[in-house]
């Protein structure tokens, strides 16, 4: 590679607050990974980058230990340095049933595989210091206090003041959702149209009246959000702000404010689902806001693993504390050696989140360019989340998921995601998948709606 190539894939590389050393290693591992730097070229000598850069060769010295140490260059003694993808890197990002390595690829759920390497050392180094777990009675309330604090943290540095009173760990979000009603005991909920669509099973198991209010990829109705507050008076409101499931949208600070003032007014407990929160796919990723006073939900369900079962809920602390006492707690929380695996990946999330959006930013790209400029779908590229939001312009949904499967692809259609049956015309295309198995996605998605065509 030449200078002028590492120069521009680079670009902006700086970042104010980062050491030099720091931020020019991880531009040139974020380069790589997205395409920018060829795996396997080799990097000009340390003076040339120097100079071409505008850093001192210490710096750059620096930078190549860093990336040396991290697997992202290979130097043979005496020769220059080589850029390779560090095994965690290279992992597959999908699991089998989502790329078809069984023949059919599974799209009905959005979820990525796990980061093979960084988790399997996560779960040696738990087992290794779980003794004096398993001494305890393996009850751990409101959860593993060095998990608790690593999430305040989490929170704190966010610019959310958080004590690890306020945070109360469960085995995932539907598990945070489960504890609150069964603690708050609502009549009825607000949800979004469409939204997550298991925490609604969850609620109307426990007879709780869902109120819907529509929400698009150009946003949420505001005036379906009042009345829907209104009539959900005195119960719960189960949002999903940051890069919504299924739309991607991202709720606007106007809308946070005003989600805040309507359920003051209506003595309504907002929970705010941030679970797709930290798949920001903006280039560089930027800061996101909170809806004030709301109750917050995560897991790592994403952003990890689903088969981790770690979510956590902050709140009041006198909140947590009752949750804390709650029958259903045991229950719903953790088992303590998987909070113990959830504290080992979540000491050092920051380069599995790095390489995830990297990927979901490559891959996301890669099949809206697929389907972009056919007029037979209409789609707005979402800024964050697993998944494009796709509106049929004439076609019938149910007939093309069912061609799909004909074709070895099988989609969730709009109206799973519905509390009412609503949104009949959209599919959810997650792009979960590696970029080869997306265009088998959308030669399958073409077949469908060609079948249908004729
Ligand atoms: C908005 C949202 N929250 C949470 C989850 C995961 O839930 P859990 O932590 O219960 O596995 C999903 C998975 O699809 C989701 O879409």
């Amino acid at each position: 590679m030449t200078n002028t190539q590492l120069v521009t894939a680079l670009g902006a590389w700086r970042r104010p607050g980062v050491a030099l050393a720091r931020a020019l290693a991880d531009a040139v591992g974020d380069a790589a990974l997205d395409g920018r730097l060829r795996v396997g070229s080799r990097l000009p000598a340390e003076r040339r980058v120097a100079e071409a850069l505008g850093v001192s060769r210490g710096t750059v010295i620096a930078a190549l230990g860093i990336l040396r140490d991290e697997g992202w260059v290979d130097t043979r003694h005496g020769s220059a340095s080589t850029l390779r993808l560090p095994p965690e890197a290279a992992a597959r990002i999908a699991p089998f049933s989502a790329s078809g390595e069984d023949g059919v690829i599974d799209l009905r759920r959005a979820v990525p595989a796990a980061p093979h390497a960084t988790y399997q050392q996560a779960l040696l180094r738990a087992a290794e210091r779980s003794g004096p777990l398993l001494a305890e009675s393996g009850e751990t309330g409101p959860g593993l206090p060095e998990l608790r604090s690593l999430i305040a943290d989490r929170f704190t540095d966010e610019g959310l003041a958080t004590r690890p009173e306020q945070v109360l760990i469960t085995s995932g979000t539907r598990s945070a959702l489960a504890l609150l009603s069964a603690r708050l005991r609502p009549r009825a909920v607000a949800v979004e149209i469409p939204t997550y669509p298991d925490p609604l099973a969850g609620f109307r198991a426990a007879g709780i009246r869902l109120v819907g209010c529509r929400v698009t990829t150009d946003g949420w109705d505001l005036d379906q959000l009042q009345d829907a507050f209104r009539s959900a008076a005195g119960g719960l409101a189960y949002l999903v702000p940051d890069f919504q499931n299924p739309t991607g949208a991202l709720m606007p600070a106007t809308a946070r404010r005003t989600v805040a003032w309507l359920a003051e007014r209506h003595r309504v407990t907002v929970v705010s689902d941030e679970t797709m929160r930290d798949l920001d796919l903006r280039e560089p990723p930027a800061p996101l806001l909170r809806i004030p006073r709301s109750v917050l939900i995560g897991s790592a369900a994403k952003t990890v693993w689903g088969g981790l079962r770690v979510g956590w809920l902050r709140g009041p602390a006198a909140l947590i504390a009752e949750l804390a006492h709650h029958p259903l707690c045991g229950s719903l929380t953790a088992v303590p050696t998987q909070q113990l695996v959830a504290s080992e990946l979540l000491r050092d999330l920051e380069p599995v989140l790095r390489h995830r959006r990297a990927a979901l930013r490559r891959q996301r790209d890669h099949l809206s360019g697929l389907l972009s400029g056919d007029d037979r779908w209409r789609f707005t590229v979402p800024p964050g989340g697993l998944a494009l939001w796709l509106r049929l312009t004439s076609m019938r949904v149910d007939a093309v998921v069912t061609r799909a499967r004909a074709h070895g692809l099988e989609l969730a259609a709009g109206t799973s995601f519905a509390a009412d049956a609503t949104n009949s015309r959209h599919l959810r295309l997650p792009f979960t998948p590696p970029i080869a198995t997306l265009d088998r996605v959308a030669a399958a998605l073409d077949c469908a709606c060609r079948d249908q065509d004729a």
